[in-house]
């Protein structure tokens, strides 16, 4: 037996949809069970170290449920999280009670004392949703960063989108089996691409399915070099948290360090 629903978790959520917000929020790392956080962090920490001021104040924009920011504290990093969502934060501040939490929008956040490094990971920034709220991001990022700070990010180039590829894993838990998939879709023209995402739960042979689209800003790497050039000075790496090497020019995943002017 199969049942259908709509997936409404990271957008904005009305109350309605908050039962199943909840629901959803708690699967959130499951689905990100095959992610190598650590790796990712650390990758990021030797960006900051190569690139940065050394300092140790950092904020994590779109920070979900709070995963690197785990790494970042257990690193030696006073880390804090930003969210759209408060069932996300409530998790994160289970995972990391020394962290501070703020339900912010992250195209228009304010600080109270400036950080030396800004991350968003898993391609977040996207959900900024428009060229106008990108660019406001980029603003509210710089003007967060104390002198010579860092604001480093992962995006995908919207002329390189494969629409036919998707990313599938499948997770038991609790009696349940978990089939999570993504992958990106982009129509060819515009400044916005989606990124699909279906949940499969099956528990007794009855299968629930969630679907939804999260509409996200398609950018090509030159577009986006040009609105972070005033206020950043940006050297883009290649989509490999294992290695540091500089973007090749061809792939269309890439890591964007940017150094505060
Ligand atoms: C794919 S999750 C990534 C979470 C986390 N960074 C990670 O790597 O696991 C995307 C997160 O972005 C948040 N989000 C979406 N739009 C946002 C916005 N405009 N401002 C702040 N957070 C936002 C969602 O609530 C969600 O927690």
């Amino acid at each position: 037996m199969r049942h259908l629903f709509s997936l409404r978790w990271f957008g904005l959520i009305t109350s309605s949809s908050n039962a199943l917000y909840t629901d959803l929020s708690g699967y959130y790392d499951l689905m990100c069970a095959d992610i190598n956080y650590e790796s990712q962090s650390h990758c990021i920490r030797r960006l900051h170290q190569l690139f940065g001021n050394q300092g140790k104040r950092h904020l994590d924009l779109a920070c979900g449920t709070g995963p690197h920011i785990r790494h970042f504290i257990d690193t030696g990093f006073m880390s804090n999280g930003l969210d759209l969502n408060q069932p996300m934060l409530d998790q994160a501040k289970l995972r990391c009670p020394e962290a501070e939490f703020s339900l912010q929008n992250m195209c228009n956040f304010v600080v109270d004392q400036p950080y030396d490094l800004i991350t968003c990971f898993l391609y977040s920034i996207h959900y900024s949703g428009s060229i106008e709220n990108l660019t406001a991001c980029i603003r509210s990022a710089h003007a967060a960063l104390k002198e010579g700070g860092v604001f480093c990010f992962n995006t995908v180039e919207k002329g390189l989108i494969n629409n036919n590829s998707f990313v599938r894993h499948s997770v038991e838990q609790d009696g349940s089996h978990f089939v999570f998939q993504s992958g990106w879709f982009y129509e060819g023209e515009g400044d916005k691409q989606a990124l699909k995402l279906s949940i499969e739960k099956t528990t007794n042979k009855v299968t629930e399915e969630w679907h939804d689209n999260h509409p996200m800003v398609a950018i090509t790497f030159d577009e986006l070099k040009g609105l972070l050039e005033p206020y950043f000075e940006v050297t883009v790496f290649e989509h490999d948290y294992e290695k540091l090497e500089l973007w090749n020019t061809q792939s269309g995943n890439a890591i964007f360090v940017c150094v505060k002017r």
